[in-house]
């Protein structure tokens, strides 16, 4: 995950041609839209043309994750390496992993360890991310692992100890309670009891975090995030032959309170029917029918103490910015 940078995979979207994996995303996507709640893996957001514009999300003036990420990040490293002195740092969703470069840095300054994990699903944007790494920091060793965070995890060798496990960027949000649990439960598989979690997690709202200021996060002034959002439908398109018209649709990205989450839908705008290549049904709109396209999860510390316990984790260090927008928690094996 690239911070600013896709946390999140890019994946089927990358390899439109091969004639296998349109079959295997041509069924998962029809069978999200014939839901009564339309809905679509978030990750199909994350082509190139997506992935570049999350990095535009991350430096806008109403999106305050990346950037209140990133200065806790500065205040606490230096003392959390200084007093764990990590040999290694595995950070999943890697991406261009410019939020791990705060931790590496404090790694080299320490001379705590040496040894650098990225993982990502993308391999592409890995290696080249591995490469610029390895140029920048003279004595790192980077060792990048292609895969997909929400597979079983296999890392290349064996880790020297402790290994710090990276998280960043409230990638955790993108999962429900079951499946982060479980993506978490995979990770904690990998843990030694020296070994720590480190994870960045946006934040419910509360006294000094509006719900307002939450939802402009979403659904920025300059039509960014609508932006994002709508090049879904394009990606479909283009990946499944499919017809829909992006400009019969609108962005929404509501808080929703009973689910302590940001749902971000297409509303259709008029009826419409969507035929997909090779189909024998269309998907049918009514006028306001939505598709559901990504959920951002928001956190407090009892339901992450909730999700960590149910893991197999223990929070070690909590910390947030004055205003309780966002946190970044420190945690070992249970
Ligand atoms: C990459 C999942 C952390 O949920 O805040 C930003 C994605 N979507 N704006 C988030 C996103 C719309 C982002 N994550």
């Amino acid at each position: 995950m690239s911070n600013p940078g896709p946390a999140v995979p890019r994946t089927v979207a990358d390899n439109p041609s091969d004639p296998h994996d349109r079959e295997v995303m041509l069924k998962e996507v029809l069978e999200g839209l014939r839901r009564h709640q339309k809905e679509l893996s978030s990750k199909y957001l994350y082509d190139a043309v997506g992935s570049a514009l999350f990095e535009d999300i991350t430096r806008l003036s109403e999106y305050y994750p990346t950037r209140t990420e990133r200065a806790l990040l500065e205040r606490w490293m230096p003392e959390w390496v200084e007093l764990e002195r990590p040999a290694a740092l595995v950070e999943l969703g890697a991406g261009s992993a410019e939020k791990s470069r705060v931790v590496l840095d404090e790694m080299e300054r320490l001379d705590a360890g040496n040894l650098y994990v990225p993982v990502d699903v993308s391999g592409d944007f890995l290696h080249e991310t591995a490469g610029r790494l390895r140029e920048e920091y003279d004595s790192l060793i980077v060792r990048p692992a292609v895969a997909d965070i929400t597979e079983p995890l296999t890392l290349p060798g064996k880790l020297p100890e402790p290994a710090w496990f990276a998280l960043l960027g409230s990638t955790i949000g993108n999962f429900d309670t079951p499946q982060a649990t479980r993506l978490l439960c995979r990770i904690v598989g990998q843990m030694r009891a020296g070994d720590r979690f480190l994870m960045g997690v946006d934040l419910r709202p509360g006294p000094n975090k509006s719900q307002e200021r939450l939802e402009a996060a979403y659904d920025d002034a300059a039509g960014v995030t609508a932006e994002f959002n709508l090049n879904v439908l394009t990606v479909l398109n283009r990946e499944l032959g499919s017809d829909f018209d992006p400009q019969g649709f609108q962005h929404e990205a509501p808080y929703v309170p009973e689910a302590s989450r940001v749902e971000m839908h297409l509303r259709a705008t008029s009826p419409k029917n969507v035929h997909f290549h090779g189909a024998d049904e269309d998907i049918v709109f009514v006028t306001g029918e939505t598709i559901r396209t990504e959920i951002s999860c928001k956190y407090n510390r009892t339901a992450i103490d909730g999700i960590f316990s149910d893991a197999g984790l223990t929070v070690e260090r909590w910390v947030q910015d004055d205003d309780g927008l966002f946190a970044l928690i420190l945690a070992r094996r249970a």
